[in-house]
């Protein structure tokens, strides 16, 4: 039994590292495992075998199974690494220079925003940033916006659970509720709080919201929010810089239009039309782009700026549909596919 048991192990080893495909190494390895293979007839034999040998045979023939199979898993380890190189190609040389990609392109998002930026910056305004981590104080509470406000509902808004802590997120409110802000207008608390007027400043930024995505809608967006804080500022200033936006935004043909609404944080509120036809694919009369108002008195106190010195104004708009509008762009998923077909068309 042992020279038979060394004479398969020795052909095992000299065949199996030979072989190069799988059909082979299953029908190398049906030859000696297999139903009907060596091993197995030999393993057979041990019926035959006198009692007080069996366990020493047992012993061999164990001994030979797991050598065998050791030579069957290299053959096999073998075949698997030459079909992986096969599929990789020809060899890759790390040291040489990697292939001439050409420069990247701003994102059309990218675009609009720093667009928008130099724009309102030629005017006076500085950019202000804030944490996408808010907390209810920044994001609801001091915007004059009350706990049941459907803003603040659970439906509406990515909630973290009360034990999570982000570092100083909030100095004020340590203990508070922690949320991806669901717009920009936090920044104005948080620059109200650290400076003193007049302010003037516009904040770029991701926003969050529970919405199922589609062609208008998207859980994560971006905003541009702006806040002016002076004397005697009046809606004819607001109206006056929005038009001067749109215009430099958009071109001179666009125009806009108030129309009344509610916001906590402003009164009187308005939200804020435009119309762009001269833009390819704009169809539509009348978009509506954003909201604002006048800075609420109520939020000035909350900062503690006196209403009877301070006014101003604030609005807030979504940079996608900016972007879709200038761009013709009929899509918002486009902007997050990172589909090069669509990106190279803003080099
Ligand atoms: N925060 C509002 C939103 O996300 C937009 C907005 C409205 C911003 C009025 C403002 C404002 O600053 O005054 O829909």
């Amino acid at each position: 039994m042992q020279d038979q048991l060394s004479a398969l192990l020795a052909k095992a080893s000299a065949e199996l590292p030979a072989l190069k495909t799988r059909p082979d190494f299953e029908a190398a390895k049906a030859r000696y495992v297999g139903p009907n293979g060596e091993l197995t007839a030999l393993m057979k034999q041990m019926g035959a075998v006198p009692k007080e040998q069996r366990p020493a045979v047992g012993k061999l023939i164990n001994e030979a199974k797991t050598a065998l199979q050791g030579h069957l898993d290299a053959a096999l380890a073998t075949i698997a690494n030459a079909e992986l190189a096969a599929q990789l190609g020809p060899a890759v040389d790390p040291t040489l220079p990697s292939p001439d990609f050409g420069p990247g392109t701003s994102h059309p998002l990218t675009l609009v925003r720093e667009e928008m930026c130099r724009i309102l910056r030629k005017v006076g305004f500085t950019v202000a940033d804030g944490p996408e981590v808010e907390t209810e104080y920044y994001c609801f509470d001091a915007l004059n916006t009350p706990s049941d406000h459907p803003a603040r509902d659970e439906k509406d808004t990515f909630y973290f659970p009360a034990s999570a802590r982000f570092g100083n997120v909030s100095k004020k409110t340590p203990e508070e509720k922690y949320l991806l802000r669901t717009h920009t207008s936090s920044v104005q608390i948080r620059t109200m709080l650290k400076g003193s007027p007049p302010i003037r400043i516009v904040s770029p930024g991701r926003v969050y919201r529970r919405d199922t995505s589609d062609a208008t809608h998207s859980a994560n967006f971006h905003q541009l929010e702006c806040l002016y804080v002076d004397k005697n500022v009046t809606v004819r200033d607001l109206k006056a810089l929005l038009d001067y936006i749109f215009a430099s935004l958009l071109g001179k043909e666009t125009k806009t239009r108030f129309r009344p609404h509610y916001f906590g944080y402003t009164e009187p509120s308005f939200e804020v039309d435009l119309t762009a036809t001269h833009l390819p694919k704009v169809k539509k009369p009348w978009i509506e782009i954003g909201g604002c108002g006048m800075v609420d008195p109520t939020v000035f106190e909350a900062v503690g700026y006196d209403p009877e010195v301070w006014s101003g104004y604030a609005f807030g708009m979504g940079l996608e549909r900016l972007a879709m509008l200038l761009y013709g762009i009929d899509d918002i998923r486009y902007f997050y596919q990172n589909d090069l077909r669509f990106l190279k068309q803003f080099a």
